[in-house]
Parts: structure tokens; C-alpha cells; sequence
């Protein structure tokens, strides 16, 4: 992949997460058609749309490139280049008209991430990387944060959809970080999560079961901005995974560390 090319796949992943963007201004606090995937998890019609307009203009530009998307089934060919595609990360705010959300795109060459771009399009905010090219936010270079230890570390989190009914749902991690760290937010949308450690804005921040889609992006930004990110246990971390930490690094063996006290306290690996 030559360096020229490397720079078009950034531009228009760029160009079609403002469209998205645009889109998502457009509708929101409309009327929507809303369905239900699950108890708690909705899909609604800006996001299939959304996932339209970025699928489209990726593929006009990139004919034969596999996509991997949340609200669609693509054809997975043989190309060395996957787009990991959410469309609208923060569905559950943006049906509630929550002006949290974003999208999340992140291109993969040869299994290995190369490009990610997140735009929050309320604040006009929008977080780039590439491998080797550093992160970037509306331009300008990001680093993690210096923060440390963790009783002065904001951390972000979240909650999978089935936390109602399978016990493995993060309440007992929540409670445990609540005590230890400065803080947490839980916003609703894991991919600006990351973002925000990308940005300094969090120190830290774990989840578990979400998808690849939901980090592809912000995986890279956080290693570009001179961050760490593993599993609960500290070691390499891929997409598929589905439990992540995500830190400055300077907190980061406390945050396992955590984790793993929860894992082995009573209620188990929650
Ligand atoms: C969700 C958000 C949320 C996280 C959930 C995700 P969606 O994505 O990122 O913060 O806690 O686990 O599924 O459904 O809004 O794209
Ligand atoms: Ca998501
Ligand atoms: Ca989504």
C-alpha cells in the first residue's frame, strides 16, 4: 500500500463520515421509524441510511473492497482491504434525541488496522489516525493524557444490551472503578469513548462485548496517540475480542489489575 493511496483512504472515509454526519444533523428529533434488535437495542431508520450513504460512497471509490457494517450483511471477497463500518454509534441517545453519537469507520489492510476516522458531527468533531501517521482531531495532534494514578483518572465505560439478563454485565467492575478511580462517564458511545482517550479528555476506559465495528476506529487512535490497549488480562488485544481496556498507559496495570480482583472477587468474571 503506497502512501499516496494510504491518504486517499483517509480522505474518503473522511468525506463519508461527514455525509453520514450531515445526515444525522438533518434527521435529528424527526420522527423515525424505530425497530427493536433485541430488549434494549434499537436500530432505527438513520441508521440504516446512514450505513447506506457510507457503504456506497466507499464502494464508489473502492469497488471490490470488503466491508464488514452493523446494520447490513456485505460480501466478504478475498480484498486485503476491510472497512469496519457503525454507522451511528449511540443509537440509543440519538432515538431519545440525546445529541451523543457519532460514526465510526475503520479500514483494516491485511488484518491489520491502517485508517480510522470518528466524527461527532453535534460538535463538528472529528478524530482521524492512521498507522504510523499519529491521531489528529480537526487536524490538530492528540496524545494521551498524563494522568496517574487511577484514584485521579476519569474513566469512561458502558453496558451490553443483555445486562438485564446475563450476569456477565459489568455491574461489579462499575462499582469497584467508581470507588477506586476519580470518575466515570458512561455517555453511550463506546467508539467517542475511545476517542476521548485518544483526546486526554479520559484516561481510561473498558467495556466488554462490544463488536468490532464499535472500536475498529478508536483501537488505532488510542495506540497512535501514544495509548495502550489489551484485553481484561492484560494481553494483546484484537477487534473480535470483546473485552477491552483502553488507557494513557499510565494507569494501565491498575486498570487490569482491577479487573482482575473483580474476576476473582464473588461475583465472578462480571
Ligand atoms: C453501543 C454504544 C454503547 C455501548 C454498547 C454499544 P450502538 O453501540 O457504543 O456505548 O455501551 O455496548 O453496543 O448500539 O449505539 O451502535
Ligand atoms: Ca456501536
Ligand atoms: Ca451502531
Amino acid at each position: 500500500m503506497c502512501s499516496n493511496s494510504f491518504h486517499t483512504y483517509l480522505q474518503e472515509a473522511v468525506t463519508a463520515a461527514r455525509i453520514a454526519g450531515q445526515y444525522q444533523k438533518s434527521r435529528f428529533a424527526s420522527s423515525l421509524d424505530i425497530e427493536m434488535k433485541g430488549d434494549k437495542n434499537l436500530v432505527t431508520e438513520v441508521d440504516k441510511e446512514s450505513e447506506r450513504l457510507i457503504v456506497e460512497h466507499l464502494l464508489s471509490h473502492f469497488p471490490g473492497h470488503d466491508i464488514v457494517a452493523e446494520e447490513g450483511d456485505y460480501l466478504q471477497g478475498n480484498s486485503p482491504y476491510r472497512w469496519i463500518i457503525d454507522p451511528v454509534d449511540g443509537t440509543t441517545n440519538y432515538a431519545h434525541c440525546y445529541p451523543w453519537f457519532c460514526t465510526s469507520i475503520g479500514l483494516e489492510f491485511e488484518g491489520n488496522l491502517v485508517t480510522g476516522v470518528i466524527y461527532n458531527p453535534v460538535y463538528d468533531e472529528l478524530f482521524t489516525a492512521t498507522k504510523g501517521g499519529g491521531a489528529h482531531l480537526n487536524g490538530n495532534r492528540l496524545a494521551v493524557s498524563a494522568r496517574k494514578p487511577l484514584n485521579c483518572a476519569l474513566l469512561g465505560t458502558g453496558f451490553p444490551y443483555d445486562c438485564a439478563t446475563d450476569p456477565v454485565n459489568n455491574f461489579a467492575s462499575f462499582i469497584a472503578f467508581q470507588k477506586s478511580a476519580r470518575g466515570i462517564r458512561r455517555a453511550g458511545a463506546a467508539a467517542l469513548d475511545l476517542a476521548y482517550v485518544a483526546a486526554g479528555r479520559l484516561d481510561g476506559f473498558w467495556e466488554l462485548k462490544l463488536k468490532a465495528w464499535d472500536v475498529a476506529a478508536g483501537v488505532l487512535m488510542v495506540r497512535e496517540a501514544g495509548g495502550t490497549v489489551t484485553t481484561f488480562d492484560g494481553s494483546a488485544y484484537d477487534i473480535f475480542n470483546d473485552r477491552i481496556v483502553a488507557s494513557n498507559g499510565l494507569i494501565h496495570d491498575e486498570m487490569v489489575a482491577m479487573l482482575a480482583a473483580v474476576a476473582s472477587g464473588p461475583d465472578g468474571e462480571l
